[in-house]
């Protein structure tokens, strides 16, 4: 059990190109990092190695998020480490083109089972360490302004995403006061040259700001919900005004 007094911070999703730089930066801003990985092992040991140089006491630990009893398990070796939890980042999801005629059971499984159940699941063993607390702790999850988008090809990906700014909502109230539930929707900062979509050009033509996303705009966002006391329940689009219609 450690004892150094920092702050902890449980994320799932710290392998991905976002992610990963989200971990860095709560380790830098004086947390304790204990991640989660997927399929990413190799890339999982290297970020724990950097998040280590400013928080030595950080450790990762394998879970597929579509497996409750992987995320108990996750927990139960989280709570041998550590005895407290001010911040749950929920960032794993996977995310496919899906064309409605062509999605089968697996695939709406997959994609609604590791965004949505997934985010589900670990928001309550969160809530289940930190409701026992005194002090604030936080939730944020990472959700999608496709959720608020009509995106022809990313049914069960779009539905999961709404799902969970909803659920954000529902964790905001039931949880409140001790513990503040926000969500970050980004535009696009990352592009899947694998996965159909506009090209790069058409979609700043969509963006009143006139430029993708950076990881540093989701950063500064979460920066300012752990500086935050008085926001729970809100769905934050980072997206260069892209919502904007
Ligand atoms: N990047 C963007 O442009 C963008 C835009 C809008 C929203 N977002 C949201 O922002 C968050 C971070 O994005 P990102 O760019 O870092 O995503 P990413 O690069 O696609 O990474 C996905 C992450 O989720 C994990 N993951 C996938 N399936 C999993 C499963 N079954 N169980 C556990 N973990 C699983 C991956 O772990 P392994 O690699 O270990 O498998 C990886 O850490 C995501 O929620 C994403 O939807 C991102």
């Amino acid at each position: 059990m450690t004892t150094s007094g920092k702050r902890v911070c449980f994320m799932t999703g710290a392998t991905g190109i976002l992610g990963s730089e989200i971990a860095l930066s709560v380790a830098g801003q004086g947390y304790t990092v204990f991640f989660t990985y997927n399929s990413s092992e190799e890339k999982a040991l290297q970020i724990l190695q950097k998040i280590r140089w400013v928080s030595p006491e950080s450790q990762m630990i394998h879970c597929d998020v579509s497996k409750p009893g992987d995320i108990i398990a996750a927990f139960t070796a989280f709570r041998q480490h550590f005895d407290r939890l001010d911040l749950l980042i929920a960032a794993a999801s996977n995310f496919y083109s899906t064309a409605i005629p062509d999605i089968t059971e697996e695939d709406w499984d997959n994609l609604v089972d590791t965004n949505l159940k997934g985010t589900f699941f670990t928001m309550q063993e969160a809530v289940r360490i930190m409701l026992k607390q005194s002090t604030i702790s936080r939730i944020i999850t990472l959700t999608d302004i496709s959720a608020n988008l009509i995106w022809r090809n990313f049914a069960p990906y779009t539905v999961a995403k709404a799902g969970i700014q909803h659920l954000t909502k529902i964790f905001a109230k039931t949880c409140a006061p001790g513990i503040l539930v926000n969500s970050i929707a980004p535009g696009t900062v990352t592009i899947n040259p694998e996965i159909e979509m506009d090209s790069e050009a058409e979609m700043i033509k969509k963006i009143p700001l006139k430029r993708l996303g950076d990881p540093l705009d989701i950063i500064k966002t979460i920066t300012f919900l752990l500086e935050s006391d008085y926001i729970t329940g809100q769905v934050i689009s980072v997206d260069g005004g892209r919502l904007l219609q």
